[in-house]
């Protein structure tokens, strides 16, 4: 089964790209730009990337992500994940970034997405591997935030494939961000969002009815509300749901306390993603294979989890034929 879910074809739906950055390229990154680490070694990162919330987990994320200077740590940084999708059988990866974070520190926008793009297109040619670009907004800045960087986003529009929404969940519903959505939408750029992780079943709510999302990222918290099951599933609005990531962050105590095969049995399109699998402890493999484990995931579970991923992605309805 390990060896089926290892090169089954599936595509991943949910990955902020600055959550693949491993322990060791933290290290290289640090030592090339000449920067301090609070780590000593690589043990004491294992022993640091222990969560109790989200929180915990996003404040190490974001200080670590300050390794990331130049154009070619972004592409080094996305060059490592997309070698993984290739070993891991994912044929195609829609890649969240997080400008903010960047361009916060003083690395402009440019460098940023000029870094991430060359690695796509060098990882189309050599790996064969498609991908498309989703840039996140920080909920926990402000909406004018959002919407400075979504100007400064506008000439590499056709770099992106959607935008989207993304860190502290609690105290930043979606609602915050409609203006920023609809400036989003007039700009031809669909939309996805966080919703219903630590959030309840509202967030997603407006996530759908506010930010006009085509896909809620996470969602597990869905079930609190038997009329959105039934809508998520009516209107088969997929889920891009990360199991080892929830269970790291404590969304579920015990990944057999996981709601993923519940909600694929009831008709819901759920997809497994890595959410940050330098953080959680692996890959889209290592999700499918906790799922098996834990869940008992059967062969057909599985392989109807790979067509959704296909199917809730991006592509043109071609491109998804062709890899379904
Ligand atoms: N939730 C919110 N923000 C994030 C996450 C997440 O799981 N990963 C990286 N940024
Ligand atoms: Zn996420």
């Amino acid at each position: 089964m390990i060896d089926f879910l290892t090169k089954m074809p599936k595509a991943e739906l949910h990955l902020h790209i600055e959550g693949s950055l491993e322990p060791e390229l933290m290290f290289e990154l640090a030592q090339r730009n000449n920067l301090p680490l609070p780590y000593a070694d690589l043990e004491a990162v294992r022993q640091a990337y222990q969560f109790g919330n989200l929180q915990d987990f996003l404040d190490i994320y974001y200080a670590s992500a300050a390794v990331l200077i130049t154009e070619q740590d972004f592409y080094d940084l996305t060059w490592a994940y997309l070698k993984k999708c290739a070993e891991q059988s994912v044929l195609h990866s829609e890649i969240f970034f997080d400008p903010q974070t960047h361009t916060q520190r003083g690395i402009s926008f440019a460098t940023v997405i000029n870094g991430i793009s060359r690695a796509l297109a060098d990882a189309k040619a050599q790996l064969g591997i498609s991908s498309l670009l989703i840039m996140c907004f920080l909920r926990h800045l402000s909406a004018e935030e959002a919407m400075q960087i979504l100007v400064e986003a506008s000439p590499y529009k056709a770099q992106l494939a959607g935008v989207g929404l993304d860190s502290s969940e609690l105290g930043h519903p979606p609602e915050k961000f409609t203006e920023v959505f609809e400036m989003a939408a007039e700009m031809g750029l669909p939309a996805v969002a966080h919703a219903g992780e630590e959030g309840p079943a509202e967030y997603i709510w407006n996530a759908l009815n506010l930010l006009k999302v085509r896909r809620i990222d996470h969602g597990v918290r869905c079930v609190e509300d038997a009329e959105l099951v039934a809508v998520l599933k009516e209107k088969q609005i997929p889920l891009t749901v990360c199991p080892l990531s929830n269970t790291k962050l404590k969304v579920f105590q015990d990944m057999s306390e996981h709601n993923i095969l519940d909600l694929l049995e009831q008709g819901v399109n759920v997809t497994v993603n890595s959410d940050d699998p330098a953080y959680f402890g692996g890959y889209v493999n290592e999700n499918f294979i906790a799922l098996f484990e834990a869940l008992s995931m059967s062969r057909a579970q599985a392989v109807k989890l790979a067509q959704n991923s296909f199917k809730a992605s991006f592509l043109p309805q071609q491109e998804k034929q062709a890899l379904l």
